[in-house]
């Protein structure tokens, strides 16, 4: 398989503090009742943290399994060497139900025609299958007891089959306002009265959900946490009240390549744009929208030397330049994501300035730039 090429040679990369990680889930198992489980939520390559070394690290402090978006993020796992239970919570084909199966993996199950005709070994490995529950999401899930009864019949008919877990999942869980939150809630523990038997798993909770709905962690018996492991905060609107202090993992640096002095009405970068005011000292870094730094990137600083540099111009595809406060050497260190001296700026910070979330911040970094683990 050919992997896209990461950049090992060039001064740009990411550190993840995986103690970082074990520490926000140690926090989270605190306010969990015992029996209640963490899943760790590992898509999407760790929500750009690396997923090996942070499946790794969580396991490690202490999360029992491991949700994961596709079939082919939870069969890398496999072939890591993780054995603990893996969901898969997106949509899988049907004809990939027998590599689940075969690879103890289990499955989303949210519509009854998944079920019929399943090409399954009758003596092998049962597939295991969690329920989804659409209570307001309109995204993945049963939306009526009647169709959910159906689907629990034909698992319990089929001996290939077994009904490991039903969930949920929450569209508003990060707000203050909890008016839809507990419509779905109810609308969640409605469905639920229509099981004969409980199965070994009920979740509905996301980071936001376990941080912030106290009866959320108590009722079920597994969380699929996410954002919050990785120290970001699910939301800004409820960032004041968190109930621990999360702590990021992922810092992202570069270093200059060049530097140069710009006369009054020099430009910079495509198109022209930024043209300088007066003689201003500039650096070139090694960064740029194919690592996942966008061009709505431009106008937002970075730190050097602890102080804001304003990123100017377009960023271009593998390069950006900033504005120093003063002449710094090439090789100087700059910071993108993370901490300079006193200052730092936040994936969240980021998200802010580009009007989107923290989650798309750190997804979007891409595979050319390595992630090291130096904690
Ligand atoms: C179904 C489901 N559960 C849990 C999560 C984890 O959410 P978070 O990162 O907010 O904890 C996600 C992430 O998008 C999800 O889609």
């Amino acid at each position: 398989m050919f992997h896209m090429v990461t950049g090992w040679h060039r001064p740009t990369w990411i550190e993840v503090d995986l103690n970082a990680i074990k520490a926000n889930i140690k926090n989270e198992q605190k306010l969990l009742p015992k029996n209640v489980e963490i899943f760790a939520v590992v898509k999407a390559n760790a929500y750009g943290h690396g997923m090996i070394p942070v499946a790794d690290a969580a396991k490690q402090a202490g999360a029992t399994g491991f949700c994961v978006a596709i079939l082919d993020e939870a069969l890398a796992l496999r072939s890591e060497g993780f054995t603990e239970p893996i969901l898969v919570l997106g949509a899988i084909l049907k004809q990939d139900a027998k590599l689940a199966a075969s690879k103890n993996i289990s499955v989303t199950v949210f519509h009854k025609d998944f079920l019929e005709d399943l090409d399954l070994h009758t003596d092998g490995a049962k597939l295991n299958i969690h329920l989804k529950v659409d209570t307001g999401m309109g995204r993945l899930g049963f939306r009526t007891k009647e169709e959910l009864h159906l689907a629990t019949k034909k698992i319990e008919q089929d001996e290939r089959l077994h009904l490991e877990g039903i969930y949920t999942h929450f569209a508003t869980a990060d707000e203050k306002n909890t008016t839809y939150f507990d419509s779905q809630w109810d609308k969640f523990e409605h469905m639920l009265t229509s099981l004969n038997e409980r199965p070994r798993y009920i979740h509905c909770a996301n980071s936001a959900t376990s941080l912030l709905h106290a009866k959320a962690q108590k009722e079920f018996n597994m969380v699929r946490f996410g954002i919050g492991m990785y120290g970001l905060p699910p939301s800004e609107d409820i960032v004041d009240i968190l109930p621990f202090k999360l702590q990021p993992a992922l810092s992202l640096f570069s270093k200059i390549v060049q530097v140069k002095e710009l006369q009054p009405k020099d430009h910079v970068s495509y198109g022209a744009t930024y043209e300088a005011k007066e003689n201003e000292w500039v650096g070139t870094v090694p960064i740029g929208y194919a690592d996942g730094i966008i061009r709505h990137y431009s106008g937002f600083h970075v730190l050097v030397d602890g102080k804001p540099c304003e990123i100017i111009g377009r960023v271009c595809m593998d390069q950006l330049v900033i504005r120093l406060p003063k002449h710094y050497p090439v090789g100087t260190k700059v910071t993108i994501i993370g901490k300079s001296g006193d200052a730092s700026i936040s994936a969240t910070d980021v998200a802010h300035y580009l009007d989107t979330i923290n989650y798309e911040v750190t997804c979007l970094l891409s595979e050319r730039i390595p992630r090291t683990y130096p904690f």
